[in-house]
């Protein structure tokens, strides 16, 4: 595996190609001038790497929304690793409904006090005047806190959830060594084990959470051998994802210092910067769709079976929907038509619940700190399908 994406990477640079290059060190650091390139040669291209790609808005919603494309293109069965969001329907439709409700916007409005208490419970413990790092001790714990806490994860367990869990959302973003595989592998198996121990718990003494839900649930609606990797879903999709929206928004407040200051004099305006964060440098910069039947588009013909990459991070740049793309506009009108959050029926199901925990996190750090400054460049994550730092080293101090 790691030898054919070798490969594919070493003969694609030799060429110049626009989506090999995503997947290098151009990629990593700054992806935005690639989507201009792809974008400039056509709404929907052929690579030299034999896949589709596109980095215009109009035709990325329309693949996402299109029912004759597919994740993956490819008949699924039962041990999809990632549940519904590798499934196509019947099954996607079955599972997803059942684990919608959890996450919509009623379900989590009430979760504010929450969500509130865990971000305070973290900002106390940092220091004033002196470096922290607003990744690791800031928004990496949190959505983990959280998420825990909402599928009704016992304190004794949460800290080997959290432990595993990273692992596994860490490969969300491509795995990068054979290290890497092997321990996403050991992860695997210990979350399985956890999980199935929790359920028999679960099944003793139900409570008022998912997995309680879920074990009820257990037969028709959703089969015994799709409960591990239901859970594991339910627990890492917002891992990786809803920390760098937290430090893509700050790090873009940072860079527009007017901007930080008028979020930390008016809390009302953090929805605003998260809002065009996800437009602008969104945690999530592709995802991809094969066709199961030969479907035309843009003027092409998409053969069955072949694949399609969506650019949503080129996408959200698009001229043609944003006006002044680069910017960095809290004041912009239509931000949220942005795809960070993809579209069709794969849209993420945690929005609501990523929005409002990064909303509660960026206002209780504007209003903690009222100047936080970067004291040296971060450092980027690898891979490019998951952008944002890995480091984020700042000082904070509140405004006097
Ligand atoms: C799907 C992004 C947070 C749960 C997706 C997809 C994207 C995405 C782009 C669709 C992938 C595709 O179309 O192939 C994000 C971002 C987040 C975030 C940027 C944070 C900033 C969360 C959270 C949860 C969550 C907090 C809840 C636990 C899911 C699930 C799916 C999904 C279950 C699969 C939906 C389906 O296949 O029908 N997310 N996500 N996400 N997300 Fe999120």
């Amino acid at each position: 595996f790691l030898r054919e994406r070798a490969m594919i990477l070493i003969n694609g640079r030799l060429r110049g190609d626009p989506l090999a290059l995503l997947h290098l060190d151009e990629g990593r650091i700054d992806p935005y001038p690639l989507y201009e390139r792809i974008r400039a040669a056509g709404p929907l291209t052929l690579t030299r790497l034999g896949v589709f790609t596109t980095a215009d808005h109009a035709v990325c919603d329309q693949v996402l929304r299109d029912r004759r494309f597919g994740v993956g293109g490819r008949v699924v069965d039962d041990t999809a690793e990632l549940s519904f969001l590798e499934m196509n329907p019947p099954d996607h439709t079955r599972l997803r409904r059942f684990a919608a409700p959890t996450f919509g916007p009623r379900a989590i409005a009430g979760f504010d006090g929450t969500i509130t208490a865990v971000v305070r419970r973290l900002l106390d413990r940092l220091p004033t005047g002196r470096p922290f790092d607003l990744v690791a001790d800031f928004a990496a714990p949190m959505p983990i806190a959280v998420i825990t806490e909402l599928l009704g994860i016992p304190d004794a367990d949460a800290e080997e959830f959290s432990r595993y869990g990273t692992v596994f959302g860490s490969a969300l973003g491509g795995l990068q060594s054979l290290r890497h595989v092997g321990q996403l592998m050991e992860a695997k198996q210990q979350l399985a084990r956890i999980f199935t121990r929790l359920f028999d718990l679960k099944r003793a003494e139900p409570g008022d959470d998912v997995i309680s839900r879920l074990v009820a649930a257990e037969g028709d609606k959703v089969r015994p051998e799709e409960m591990v990797p239901l859970c594991t879903l339910l627990l890492i999709a917002g891992f990786e994802t809803t920390v760098n929206l937290i430090g893509n928004t700050t790090l873009a407040l940072l860079k527009h210092p007017e901007a930080w200051h008028r979020v930390a004099a008016d809390p009302d305006l953090a929805a605003a910067a998260i809002e065009e964060t996800l437009r602008y440098d969104a945690p999530v910069q592709r995802t991809g769709r094969g066709a199961m039947e030969d479907v035309e588009i843009a003027g092409r013909i998409v053969r069955k079976g072949e694949y399609v990459v969506t650019l949503l991070g080129g996408a959200n740049r698009d001229p043609k929907v944003f006006d002044r793309p680069a910017r960095f506009d809290l004041d912009r009108p239509n931000a949220n038509d942005h795809l960070g959050f993809s579209s069709g029926i794969h849209y993420c199901v945690g929005a609501p619940l990523a929005k409002l925990e990064a909303r509660i996190a960026i206002q209780e750090i504007t209003q903690r700190f009222g100047n936080l400054a970067m004291i040296k460049p971060g450092v980027r994550r690898p891979g490019s399908l998951i952008r944002g730092l890995s480091s984020f080293p700042v000082v904070g101090y509140p405004i006097l």
